[in-house]
């Protein structure tokens, strides 16, 4: 099963190098659809794409290690996501991402133990009228109170995760 998953992933990435190693700047984009299509960028694909865009393995990593956007690591089953911007912090961001790590049992940038939630802080969600934004999987929620937060987390949680 393992050697399938790698075997698939490998296919993958064979695939996405070929459609971006000519772009100008080809990495920013590959590793994005590399996380579009993977969920994260696995430490494994780091070498093929190094060699496919002539680079060094430490200037990959360095890019997938300074931008927190990319995941290391597949995501818990829903990805919860705090807004940190401007806006948000102006209406409590901070102590809503606290919470959130509290209820959560994670701290920002991990997963649950149980792998349910991944916890992503971001800036912007573009709900900055209505602040504190979060987006629990493809949905935006705003005016987030800890007990609204509680509530959207249980009720993703009734419904099987992801929300
Ligand atoms: S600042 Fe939080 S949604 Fe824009």
């Amino acid at each position: 099963m393992q050697d399938n998953t790698q075997t698939t992933h490998r296919t993958t990435i064979e695939t996405l190098i070929a459609q971006h190693k000519d772009l100008p700047g080809a990495l920013m984009p590959l590793l994005h659809a590399v996380q579009d299509a993977l969920g994260h960028v696995p430490d494994d694909v780091v070498p093929q794409i190094a060699t496919a865009l002539n680079l060094s393995r430490a200037e990959v990593h360095g890019v997938v290690t300074f931008y927190h956007h990319f995941r290391r690591e597949p995501a818990g089953r829903a990805v919860v996501q705090v807004c940190r911007a401007e806006a948000c912090q102006s209406c409590g961001a901070d102590d809503l991402l606290a919470h959130a790590e509290r209820v959560l049992g994670c701290a920002a940038h991990h997963t649950s133990t149980d792998g349910a939630f991944t916890l992503e802080p971001v800036f912007c969600l573009g709900l900055c009228a209505s602040s504190p934004a979060i987006r629990i999987g493809e949905r935006l929620h705003s005016r987030v109170t800890p007990e609204k937060f509680d509530r959207l987390v249980a009720a993703s949680v009734l419904a099987g995760v992801p929300a």
